[in-house]
């Protein structure tokens, strides 16, 4: 018996290391925070029973995982627990009394209760009211250094207020609020990158860059709560900390904190929250009930891994049974075929949810998902629900397995799967679903940017079978657009003016519009200002691409590949027929603004902070994230933050907005 126990307890412990190892450091979990708090629980469990068995480096004795290579690590002043979790009432009730045994109070003891916000803990150092160093969690003890990507967070302040102490190590979480994240996605799957799965993953994704400027592009949050090392004492409760960090000039959320006496207050706070949870513009998954007094707290001290007087009470994860009545599968713009639920629609805490991604196929045979099968659905901090497991169980013998598509399921054409993906594709380059997502893509807002042609438009130019390809919009006549349901002369004239005045967009836009695998906004203006036209870029070998920097082999293959294809190139000759002859960078060359480097902050009212960056790169400049003495400009818009106080301690030249515009009227 105890040989099965044994043997079980090192499956345990490897499956946690495993899934420790996907989330903390490749950011790409693969099962949900309840399935992994089951494990941890049964191993906990078995640790309980059998002591004996626990080695130093069993999962339990780790509050995270080690830092990555490529960061500096660096010590906490204390060590940064974790939070022991409580899934029930009773838990939390248990844990009161747990309280009570060793403080034996009088009546009842107040508890201070907050959000456990779902993000990524930093700790922030500030030394005589000056922000020196900033880390991650890492293994608790040691965590990752980085300073400077926390420091591009404007809700950080780089100095404190006037009365701050000589040294205090300040506790949060950094998070991206729903919104934010839905936007940054949606941007992704347009450059063609890998989306986020939560805003988590894309928090802390965009918090472990090596690269700042990154980080500073992504809008990033935080709230604090809690103080490690701190040479100041004036405050004796977990309220009066919150209070302190708040005069300080840090984030707290006080407005949605409170004090609880004794535990029945505990669970009408928390029901209030749970309630709330669906409002609130960003992921929680519980509450953390911290003892309010901390006298007490020190009284109580700590574990190896978690502080006696906190718990994280999590609320129940959002799931519900339902049935994969059909699946369907969807073509996107590179021929990615994804395989999606359709569900028996279920409510899922306050949400009807009628469809679940299934990733793909090696994610549909690790879940052993068939046609026709109950399963368990959840809903995260996302917008697409997923499978979380099948219900084997309940099959009846009518289900139907899901097999890989040998053609596309929308024009036929022959499906492939290139080594080391796992996604198949549409090869059929006509394909009218691979067209109107390349239409789409085409006409949006970071490429060709044609006003008005979304998708009522482009589903119709379809159905009338009036484009084949991108070079077609720009042979379109008034009358064709005649032949939509609803267009009057007016909405004709504009939209054709639209497709017209992109033919003049600069290169760089226009390289993102190809769709080009790998190369988004980003990469388009690093290959924009190295070639300097698509004619050149066609010719460009692999060799001569992967000598920039920034370009790897997988870009460079991609790109050589793009303009070997006879279809792509017949094409761009038809663009080049029809007129469109992308502007360079060079052409507006000898400017102001050339060779300089620009960094954006606070809100611009006239364009987004990429436009203006793009403004800046098309004319041979350089957008920065971070203020440095290399920086030439700083643009501060409205309340602008911490890297205006940069510029000006470092004496680099603050333009308002007004002045920019001036630059680059003045070429
Ligand atoms: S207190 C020793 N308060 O939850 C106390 N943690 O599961 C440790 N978290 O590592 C943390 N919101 O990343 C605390 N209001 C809050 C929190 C919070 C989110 C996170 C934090 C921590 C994890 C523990």
């Amino acid at each position: 018996m105890s040989g099965t126990v044994a043997k079980r307890y090192e499956e345990l412990c490897r499956l946690l290391h495993h899934h420790n190892h996907l989330y903390y450091v490749l950011d790409r979990p693969e099962i949900s925070d309840a399935q992994y708090d089951r494990l941890f629980r049964e191993l906990v469990a078995i640790e309980k029973e059998q002591p004996e068995l626990i080695t130093a480096d069993s999962p339990s004795q780790r509050v995270g995982a080690p830092p990555l290579e490529g960061f500096a690590t660096v010590p906490h002043s204390q060590p940064m627990l974790s939070l022991q979790n409580a899934l029930t009432l009773g838990e939390i009730k248990e844990f009161d009394a747990s309280v009570k045994r060793s403080l034996k109070p009088s009546g009842a003891i107040d508890y201070f209760c907050e959000l456990k916000l779902d993000g990524l803990a930093v700790e922030l150092v500030y030394q005589k009211g000056r922000l020196t160093v900033g880390a991650t969690r890492g293994d608790g003890v040691n965590g990752e250094k980085i300073t400077e990507n926390l420091r591009t967070i404007r809700q950080i302040p780089l100095a404190l207020a006037d009365e701050a102490p000589e040294l205090v190590a300040v506790r949060g979480e950094v998070y991206m609020e729903l919104a934010d994240f839905r936007r940054l996605n949606e941007e992704r799957e347009n450059n063609g990158e890998a989306v986020f799965a939560n805003p988590r993953n894309a928090a802390a994704g965009s918090l472990r860059q090596l690269d700042s400027a990154v980080t500073a592009r992504r809008p990033l949050k935080i709230f604090c709560y809690g103080i490690g090392a701190c040479t100041e004492k004036g405050f004796s409760s977990q309220s009066q900390m919150l209070e302190k960090l708040r005069r300080w000039g840090l984030r707290v959320n006080l407005e949605q904190s409170r004090i609880a006496r004794g535990v029945d207050e505990v669970a009408a706070f928390y029901n209030e929250i749970l309630a709330l949870r669906e409002e609130l513009p960003f992921e929680i998954d519980g509450i953390v009930v911290k003892v309010e007094r901390l006298d007490l707290q020190a009284r109580l001290g700590v574990t190896s891994r978690a502080p006696r007087w906190a718990r994280a009470w999590k609320f129940p994860p959002r799931q519900a049974e339902t049935r994969v009545e059909e699946v369907r599968l969807q073509v996107g713009r590179t021929g990615a075929i994804t395989p999606v639920a359709k569900l028996t629609p279920v409510r899922v805490s306050g949400v009807t949810v009628a469809s679940a991604s299934l990733h793909n196929w090696d994610e549909i045979a690790r879940l052993d998902i068939r046609q026709g099968d109950h399963v368990i659905i959840e809903r995260a901090g996302d917008v697409i629900p997923y499978v979380v497991r099948s219900l084997p169980e309940k099959r009846t013998g009518r289900e139907a397995a899901i097999p890989v598509p040998a053609v596309c399921p929308v024009c036929g054409s022959p499906v492939a799967r290139l080594e080391g993906e796992v996604i198949p594709r549409c090869q059929g380059l006509d394909c009218p679903a691979r067209l109107r997502e390349t239409l789409k893509h085409f006409a949006s807002r970071n490429a060709m940017d044609i006003d008005g042609l979304g998708e009522r438009y482009i589903d119709q130019l379809l159905r009338l079978g009036l484009v084949k390809s991108v070079a077609d919009l720009y042979t379109l006549t008034k009358e064709d657009l005649f032949r939509f349901e609803r267009m009057g002369d007016k909405l004709a004239e504009n939209l054709l003016a639209a497709i017209a005045a992109s033919k003049k967009r600069p290169l760089a836009r226009f390289l993102h519009a190809l769709g080009i695998r790998h190369v988004g906004v980003h990469l388009a203006r690093v290959l924009s200002d190295r070639f300097g036209s698509a004619a050149a870029l066609t010719k460009a070998s692999r060799e001569e691409l992967t000598a920039i920097h920034e370009i790897g082999d997988q870009v460079a293959d991609s790109v050589v590949r793009f303009f070997q294809s006879p279809h792509n190139l017949a094409i761009l000759k038809q663009l080049e027929d029809a007129g469109v002859v992308p502007e360079t960078g060079e052409k507006k060359g000898g400017t102001a603004l050339a060779g300089k480097t620009f960094v954006f902050t606070g809100a611009l009212s006239r364009f987004t902070r990429q436009e203006a960056e793009a403004m800046v790169t098309e004319r041979g400049g350089r957008a920065a994230g971070s203020v440095s003495r290399k920086t030439d400009f700083v643009v501060a818009g409205e309340e602008a933050g911490s890297k205006y106080r940069k510029a000006v301690e470092l004496g680099v030249p603050v333009l308002s907005e007004e002045d920019f515009i001036r630059l680059l009227g003045g070429q």
